[in-house]
């Protein structure tokens, strides 16, 4: 058996810096609060489960969104087309809070959650918060899946790979 022994630390920049090398999906994931819309890009989105689906997302303590997920229940996780970036932009960018963040974006609220639905993304799947689970300056959130409503085919994911979007030729 081989033990691993790390000569030194790994650095907080050096482990970007290697993460900048695993291409990903990019989404929206939305929720409410105080009655109110709310939206941020992510690319940490993992299926943990089929059997049950489950579907696991990782917020920054620092995030807005963060603090909203400690007390909704649910969220849905808007996976964009290869011709969103511009919404992948906006939704990681400083922005309002509430409804003005979402102006000039189609969005209609899920039959299921309540919480926005990009109808230009490939698809959105609502979830219900099962587990947080802290982890270093992050929390896990498992969602239990409740739903999956398709929207575009024929159009490629955006993908997110070396710091930049594919679109732009990376
Ligand atoms: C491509 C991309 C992926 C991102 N993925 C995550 C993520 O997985 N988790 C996270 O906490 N922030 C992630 N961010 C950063 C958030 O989108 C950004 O901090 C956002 O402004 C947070 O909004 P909020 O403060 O309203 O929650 C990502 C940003 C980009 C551009």
């Amino acid at each position: 058996m081989v033990t691993a022994r790390p000569r030194v630390p790994v650095t907080a920049d050096e482990h970007r810096q290697a993460m900048r090398h695993l291409a990903t999906g990019v989404a929206v994931l939305t929720t409410c609060h105080d009655g109110l819309p709310h939206a941020m890009t992510l690319n940490t989105v993992l299926s943990v489960s089929t059997r049950p689906p489950t579907l696991l997302v990782s917020l920054g303590t620092q995030s807005r969104t963060h603090g909203i997920l400690h007390s909704a229940d649910c969220y849905t996780v808007n996976i964009l087309a290869s011709d969103q970036r511009h919404l992948a932009e906006r939704f990681a960018a400083k922005r309002p809070m509430g409804m003005s963040q979402f102006e000039g974006v189609a969005w209609q609220p899920s039959p299921i959650t309540g919480n926005p639905v990009l109808p230009d993304a490939l698809l959105a799947i609502d979830c219900r918060i099962g587990q947080r689970i802290p982890v270093a300056d992050h929390t896990l959130f498992v969602g239990d899946v409740l739903g999956v409503t398709p929207a575009r085919t024929g159009v490629p994911p955006l993908v997110f790979a070396c710091g930049g979007y594919e679109t732009e030729g990376r």
